[in-house]
């Protein structure tokens, strides 16, 4: 463990790129951009810029990378690494924050201890703005996510160097970006801060089940959150079970760890009365193999991470902290194993919620959705007023979102969609599904209230409908992360494993509380 945050925070640098004090200097570079643009840059490469772009070695496309030396002595850098920004007219912030990623990934494997990003914030908007602030915060998110190390077991590695110190560049100041320097400090701390916790997410998500048992994850999610500024109480099997909690004991049943509640408390002074409070619920199945109704052996290591949704609440409450979010934020993160054994929960079994529910477990390997409606029943009962949760939920999620989108589950549609936009700014991208009475009955029990799973139709909807049972009459969504959570395949901004997806759309939800007050 380790490693998320070592370096240096990250400094901003308004003036000329002759004048970056860095050792590698990083400029996106759009597709057809003309060399004309950085004529001093191209002549301190003597020509070389302008070389590799007319002879098309170089032309800009999503994440390529040309690097050559600034010969010319009068400027700081040594070297300047140029990387394909793709077309300029749909250069995003979600675009920025991955360039920076990969960039950042680049500098690392060139061994560089201080890096500068030269900020290209985009087109400006109809109106001829252009949000310099949150590009600030997504290149430094991005940035900072290049720290991330994702072979932290490895005894010796020597892939990517040291963390390098970081510098965000503004080159031309005054004239192109108004927006305060305070307020570009600001989306600086903002940016590194989401960035730092979404590294954090990732390394609890990566980390094994061996090592990460509920109870270390507790401890570790006290530890989190604790130096955010929040305040933790980890409850125990007693607790668990004075609450009567059964859907999350039965889970847990078959395991020798014991369970954990982990509820963790945003609580900021002066804060009026009748402002919202939000709920944050997040799924912390240590490891999932299915209990009795077992997995098949092909691929389950990777269940590993199914405590993805929890740490993302963990993460998300430390930054949201920290950057002192304007509102209350109760998280509640259930957390065991899901194992078979002699003492496990059998199909045809029958649970008790906290709520008085009875619940009839058809497939053992639906245990997210127990555990998470004994939570979503305490975060109620804690005076919650809005409710998220996040999980890896469902693996019919996958089928029909893909590995880039998150499932949106919930009601009213008005809180789905704010949700849905903080998760765009966040580049957590995720699209609304469908609850419609009708699926309720998917999940009809001939002895109890209901069954803990609806078939393979629709089976993202029916874990969803499963939930809202536990969503009383709150404003409620629930995010399914099932494919988003893991990277199967290294991508230039993303290695192979957790993505930390969820951990700055829950923040970046808490800190903009003002766009969704009066959703109800
Ligand atoms: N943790 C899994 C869902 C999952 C599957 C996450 C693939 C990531 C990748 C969840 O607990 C599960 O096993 N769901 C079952 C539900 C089924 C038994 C109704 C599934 O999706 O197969
Ligand atoms: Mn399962
Ligand atoms: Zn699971």
């Amino acid at each position: 463990m380790g490693s998320a945050s070592n370096a240096a925070s990250v400094t901003l640098f308004p003036g000329p790129l002759s004048a970056a004090d860095v050792d590698l200097l990083i400029v996106p570079w759009f597709e057809n951009e003309s060399p004309a643009r950085f004529e001093s840059l191209d002549r301190a490469t003597g020509g070389e810029v302008s070389r590799a772009v007319s002879t098309h070695e170089f032309a800009g496309r999503s994440f390529d990378v040309f690097v050559t030396p600034i010969v010319d002595r009068s400027w700081k850098a040594r070297r300047v690494v140029l990387v394909g920004a793709g077309p300029a007219a749909v250069f995003g912030r979600n675009d920025a924050r991955r360039l920076a990623t990969a960039a950042g990934i680049a500098a690392r494997q060139r061994r560089a201890d201080r890096v500068g990003c030269v900020l290209r914030p985009g087109e400006p908007d109809p109106s001829g703005d252009v949000d310099v602030a949150g590009f600030v915060q997504a290149v430094t998110e991005g940035l900072t996510l290049a720290e991330f190390n994702a072979a932290s077991y490895k005894t010796s590695d020597d892939s990517l160097g040291q963390i390098p110190q970081l510098t965000v560049v503004l080159s031309d100041v005054d004239d192109i970006y108004p927006d305060s320097r305070a307020r570009l400090d600001a989306a600086l701390s903002r940016g590194r801060c989401l960035g730092e916790s979404s590294n954090l997410a990732r390394e609890l998500a990566n980390e094994p089940g061996n090592t990460l048992t509920p109870c270390e994850f507790a401890r570790r999610a006290e530890q989190l959150a604790t130096e955010g500024g929040a305040k933790v109480e980890i409850l125990d099997e007693r607790q668990i079970e004075a609450l009567g909690m059964g859907l999350l004991l039965g889970v847990a049943r078959g395991s020798a760890e014991p369970p954990r509640v982990v509820v963790l408390r945003h609580d900021p002074a002066d804060v009026p009365p009748g402002t919202p409070v939000l709920g944050l619920v997040g799924k912390g199945i240590t490891f999932d193999t299915g209990g009795i109704s077992i997995k098949p052996a092909e691929g389950m290591e990777r269940m590993k991470d199914d405590m993805a949704g929890g740490a993302a609440v963990v993460c998300a409450m430390r930054a949201l902290a920290r950057l002192g979010a304007p509102i209350r934020v109760v998280g509640v993160v259930p957390a065991t194993e899901n194992m078979p054994g002699g003492r496990a929960i059998k199909p045809g079994d029958i649970l008790r919620s906290a709520e008085g529910k009875t619940v009839e477990v058809i497939n053992t390997d639906a245990e997210g959705r127990l555990i998470l409606g004994d939570a979503m029943w305490y975060a109620r009962k804690l005076g919650v007023t809005h409710l998220v949760d996040i999980a890896t939920l469902t693996g019919a999620c996958v089928v029909a979102l893909g590995k880039t989108t998150s499932g949106l589950f919930g009601r009213p549609v008005t809180w789905v969609e704010e949700v849905r936009r903080a998760s765009e700014r966040a580049g957590d991208r995720s699209w609304p599904m469908p609850l419609f009475d009708d699926y309720k009955e998917l999940l009809k029990s001939e002895i109890a209230d209901f069954t803990n799973t609806g078939g393979r139709a629709g089976g993202a909807i029916s874990a969803a409908v499963f939930l809202k049972e536990f969503a009383g009459d709150l404003p409620w969504v629930h995010m399914d992360i099932a494919g988003t959570a893991w990277s199967e395949e290294a991508k230039p901004y993303q290695p192979k494993g957790a993505t930390g997806v969820g951990v700055r759309t829950l923040a970046e939800l808490a800190l903009d509380v003002d766009s969704w007050v009066n959703v109800r």
